[in-house]
């Protein structure tokens, strides 16, 4: 293994560089190793302790988290907003302060707000990892796509990603736009015009609207949910009107080449942006992204809070 990531938290992939990240997902390879023996646990953080706030409703990235810390023998504590004193009027802020006096290693932290953990990071010295922060970044999440597509084509460098649905309001796309670029991927959007603006193209990726032109050639197709609870104006006519142009079909799969991967962060909205005959997809690979995102979330958590970044004889 390389040597450590010398940063204190992961708030997102637009400040992390290609080498952090193919740092990050190298471990995240070993660490899948780890998830293969017969027992499944090393004691690389042993004594170490890790708060969980999700703000938000979870089940692949709180589930996958608390699971790579007890693999990695840490502590874990648990904090939501309908358990905590957050009901009775305490800010967020408090309550990682109160939560941090404690003794915490690293707050792992999911919230509706854009920038609240970039925020929280600023008040402790813990670690902040974060787990999606409103329609701006979740980093984690795009790092194990980028794993999946890298333990399926050996590399992501020089192939073509399409990120296909509601990416106006996804911290997905974002994180997934900012990491694959960095790694060498040629990323093109699609959907509608209202959820899919043209201003993405500052960032480096092509937009496309119409779904032969964004589908010919790629290598991935990643669908993604509409975010019915970020949706505050009507950004599409129906979910019909949005199903016949934009969703995507196993006859948009099967005309592409044999090897493309089709891949979904979850939740899906079945019938919405996918139907479910879209799982007898041959390269359907959606549950094993929630595979390795127990492994890329080990190795995050490994990388920031272990203390011994350059020792890599806890792992083997
Ligand atoms: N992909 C993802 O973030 O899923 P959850 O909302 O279930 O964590």
């Amino acid at each position: 293994m390389q040597k450590g990531l010398r940063r204190k938290d992961l708030l997102g992939l637009k400040d992390i560089t290609k080498e952090e990240i193919e740092l990050l997902l190298e471990t995240a390879f070993s660490m899948k190793e780890v998830l293969k023996r017969p027992i499944k646990k090393i004691p690389t953080l042993r004594g170490k302790t890790i708060c969980f706030m999700f703000f938000e409703p979870s089940t692949r990235t709180r589930s996958s988290f608390e699971l790579a810390a007890k693999r990695l023998s840490a502590d874990t504590i648990n904090v939501s907003s309908s358990q905590s004193a957050l009901l009775k009027g305490e800010t967020v802020l408090d309550t990682l302060l109160n939560v941090d006096a404690m003794g915490i290693d690293a707050f792992v932290i999911r919230h509706a707000s854009s920038g609240l953990p970039h925020f929280l990071s600023r008040h402790t010295n813990a670690s902040i990892i974060n787990a999606g922060d409103g329609m701006h970044e979740h980093p984690t999440q795009a790092l194990l796509d980028m794993m999946t597509i890298k333990e399926k084509f050996g590399k992501i460098e020089g192939l073509n990603v399409l990120i296909a649905g509601d990416v106006r309001h996804s911290r997905v796309a974002r994180s997934n736009i900012y990491g694959l670029l960095k790694m060498g991927a040629h990323v093109r959007l699609f959907g509608p015009p209202p959820l899919v603006p043209r201003e993405f193209e500052k960032l480096g990726a092509r937009v496309f609207y119409d779904k032969n032109k964004a589908l010919d050639g790629v290598d991935v197709v990643m669908g993604l949910r509409i975010q019915k609870e970020r949706l505050k104006e009507s950004f599409f006519p129906s979910i019909r009107e949005y199903r016949k142009f934009f969703a995507i079909t196993p006859d948009d799969i099967e005309k592409l080449s044999d090897n493309v991967l089709l891949m979904h962060p979850g939740p899906v909205n079945w019938g919405v942006e996918m139907d479910y005959d879209i799982m007898k997809v041959k390269n359907n690979v959606i549950l094993e992204q929630v595979t390795n995102g127990v492994a890329v979330r080990m190795s995050v958590l490994y990388h920031l809070i272990s203390g011994e970044r350059d020792n890599e004889e806890d792992i083997n």
